[in-house]
């Protein structure tokens, strides 16, 4: 008798702590969830200096901008078309634009081999691969990695890479034997532990500004237009440039 309600009232107590964290995590996630929700919080973040400039040998500030994306992805592909190429023929002079093709894939490690499952299946991997590699051997030039990928995405990407590489002078035979060596596999793999660091993502492209993803709202603004959503952030660091005008 007095063992069980004993046992009742240490029930009890321990619904009632329940209770207590669950209110306490669901009023955190409240005030966490309406910040972010406006994206206000984001805006805030001011421009940054970006990395040293080897075609202009010049220090700049502006905006980092990353692109966790897939190469089959239709979503990420009108990003490029609509969005992305525009803003960097725009606004490259301020824009640091980090590619980060990878996606909503997985990376199978078996011993010494280093294997990838994409979602849009094999030829995903490939096409990865090749914006991979063409990243790399674009490294010095941030708007001719940009011109180059976003080439690739006018027909997807395999008849398209080697014409696509040509038209902008980049060493094909070079992102070729890296495409299908060891070194797009290597590049791959950094790609998949960077995409891995903002899981769960919600949609694909996710796009960062200044390292910041924000909201759903956020995201939203940005694959709709990501000029203004990097002239507001120029705008609120008191740089005002007249692409931003129009
Ligand atoms: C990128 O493409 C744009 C538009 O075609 C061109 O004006 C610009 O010079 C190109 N830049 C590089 C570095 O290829
Ligand atoms: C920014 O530039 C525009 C024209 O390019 C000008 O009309 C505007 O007054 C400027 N704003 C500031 C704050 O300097």
């Amino acid at each position: 008798m007095l063992f069980s309600r004993i046992l009742r009232l240490r029930v009890l107590a321990l619904v009632l702590l329940i209770v207590a964290l669950s209110a306490i995590y669901y009023a955190i996630f409240l005030v966490y969830g309406s910040n972010s929700d406006t994206g206000a919080s984001v805006v805030d973040k001011v421009v940054v200096d970006l990395p040293y400039d080897a075609t202009k040998g010049n220090r700049r500030i502006g905006v980092y901008v990353d692109v966790y994306y897939e190469s089959l992805c239709p979503d990420s592909r009108s990003f490029f078309m609509n969005e992305l190429l525009p803003t960097v023929h725009k606004l490259g002079d301020v824009l640091f634009v980090n590619l980060v093709p990878y996606g909503r894939a997985e990376t199978i490690i078996k011993g010494e081999d280093i294997e990838f499952i994409c979602q849009h299946g094999p030829k995903e991997c490939l096409g990865n691969k090749f914006h991979a590699c063409i990243i790399q051997n674009t490294k010095s030039n941030n708007q001719l990695s940009v011109n180059v990928t976003g080439c690739l995405f006018e027909d997807y990407f395999q008849p398209q890479a080697e014409r696509c590489c040509k038209k902008f002078g980049v060493p094909w035979e070079d992102v070729k034997s890296c495409v299908y060596g060891s070194e797009g596999t290597q590049l791959l793999k950094v790609h998949g532990d960077l995409t891995n660091r903002l899981l769960p993502i919600d949609f694909i492209p996710t796009v960062a500004l200044n390292q910041v993803t924000g909201s759903k709202n956020y995201q939203a603004a940005i694959l709709k237009n990501l000029a203004n959503e990097v002239c507001r952030i120029l705008e609120r660091s008191s740089i005002n440039l007249s692409a931003c005008q129009t």
